[in-house]
């Protein structure tokens, strides 16, 4: 009753200054007792919305300023915020097919285990304190033997740090070694969020280019004064190629020849089709330079938000003093299911089905645009759930976009992952969460619109056969 009151009042349909019913009316009218309305009164006497009159009544508090929300009050931002352009970006409908990169989804975990993994939970005692800022000793026991037995890493629990995701982990990294200023080679085409991250830290990006073997240390050794690299050298993102093996070796002596830093994001390795990773750049390291940073949103579930840094010995202690005080935690109940669903197989088990899920998604975008007559090149199919689609010079990444949106196909442009001027353009298709039907029906749209272009362009065309 008191919070109708009080909205009737903040939205103008009971006056300031009015009287109010007796609260004995009021009571008979509502059917409550007068006991109730009159303790409804007197809260919201005494929270100044209302004023007692004595001998004359309750009255809506005269001097109570105007707060309905009057047309233009609300909508104007103060005038010194910063300000933001245009519409808010459109979003496909539920019929339209969905590859864009930022909207990714993954196959759920079977019902059976996601079950079991918070049952074992319920019967834990909840905790009384925040938690110790590495994390849950029993996760951190779990993500070390998993990563020495499937990432190749010699990493005990006390060098796991746990924290709410891959990119938080960064984060984390870039306030312990990054003063303002530094320069921070990132790979371009790259991460977005990793850069935005690095950004705001205050670094100055330095791009490096990927090619079919990974990151161009070559580059990286001429751009002077860079002392921390932020790779993904199992699937690199977007292009999606692996980092050779001579390519990590000499990664490893520009860190060890510049006493620099390489941060490995490995965020997707699990999901590899053909055949097992690579070990991880980590595993390779003997003199501790290299900080890996994992995460449970592509095998698992992004929602978790759970990921974890593997720091060398020399580092892990100031990212758990930062952590301390910044109270910052993966959730407990989390942390703990997750532990167990590590230990009981189970993890292993779903990276086995989704795997097989996945690779059928990819067998069918491979069998419509696996061959496009050199108007397209499909790239990145060995890992991770999307795949880059190169497209022939003269075809426009954004037009043709915009064309297959049009048909209810919606991809994400490699534009925007550059920092600087693109030396290739083409299509991200993330593949992973959608059912092969579907891919392959929003995979010959593609095609479609791609073939459409292609004859109405001579210029394409000619481009075309020098891809083929
Ligand atoms: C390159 C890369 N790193 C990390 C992540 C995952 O980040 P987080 O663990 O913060 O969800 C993603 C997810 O898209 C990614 O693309």
């Amino acid at each position: 009753m008191a919070q109708q009151i009080r909205a009737a009042i903040l939205e103008g349909r009971l006056r300031r200054g009015s009287r109010l019913p007796s609260s004995r009316a009021l009571a008979e009218s509502l059917g409550v007792s007068r006991t109730l309305v009159s303790a409804v009164y007197e809260e919201l006497v005494g929270e100044g919305y209302l004023e007692a009159r004595r001998g004359s009544g309750t009255y809506v508090a005269a001097d109570l300023p105007d707060l309905r929300p009057s047309a233009g009050q609300t909508s104007r931002p103060p005038a010194w915020t910063p300000r933001w352009q245009g519409e808010p970006p459109s979003r496909p409908s539920s019929r339209d097919v969905d590859f864009t990169l930022d909207r990714q989804v993954v196959e759920a975990v079977s019902a059976r285990s996601w079950a079991r993994m918070w049952r074992f939970l319920a019967r834990q005692k909840p905790p009384v304190d925040l938690g110790p800022p590495e994390g849950d000793p029993e996760l951190r026991e779990a993500i070390a033997d998993y990563l020495r037995r499937a990432r190749g890493l010699r990493c005990g629990p006390e060098d796991v740090v746990v924290t709410s995701g891959a990119v938080r982990a960064l984060e984390l990294v870039a306030r312990a070694l990054v003063p303002l200023g530094e320069a921070v080679a990132v790979e371009e085409p790259g991460y977005p969020a990793a850069r935005r991250v690095l950004q705001d830290r205050g670094a100055r990006l330095v791009p490096v280019p990927v090619d079919e073997d990974g990151l161009r240390v070559d580059r990286l050794r001429a751009a002077g004064g860079v002392r921390l690299a932020y790779v993904t050298p199992s699937h690199q993102y977007p292009l999606g190629v692996r980092m050779s093996v001579s390519r990590r070796i000499a990664l490893l002596e520009w860190a060890a020849w510049r006493d620099a830093v390489v941060v490995e994001d490995d965020y997707d390795s699990e999901l590899r089709f053909d055949g097992p990773p690579l070990p991880a750049l980590a595993g390779l390291d003997g003199s501790g330079r290299v900080v890996y940073v994992g995460t449970f949103s592509k095998v698992l579930a992004p929602g978790l938000r759970v990921g974890y840094a593997v720091a060398p010995r020399w580092l892990r202690e100031r990212l758990v003093q930062l952590r301390e005080a910044s109270g910052d935690r993966a959730p407990w109940p989390v942390q703990r299911a997750l532990a167990a669903f590590l230990a009981s197989g189970d993890f292993d088990r779903h990276v086995r089905r989704v795997r097989r899920r996945y690779a059928e998604r990819r067998a069918a975008l491979r069998e419509v645009l696996g061959s496009l007559d050199g108007l397209a090149r499909l790239r990145g199919m060995e890992a991770g759930l999307h795949a880059f689609l190169e497209l022939a010079p003269g075809l426009d990444e954004g037009e043709l976009a915009k064309c297959a949106r049009e048909r209810g196909v919606w991809v994400s442009v490699l534009r925007p992952y550059y920092l600087g001027l693109p030396d290739r353009s083409g299509w991200l298709l993330a593949y992973g969460g959608l059912p092969a039907d579907t891919v392959r029906h929003g995979a010959s749209v593609l095609s479609e619109v791609l073939r459409e272009a292609a004859r109405g362009s001579r210029p394409v065309a000619a481009a075309a056969r020098a891809l083929r």
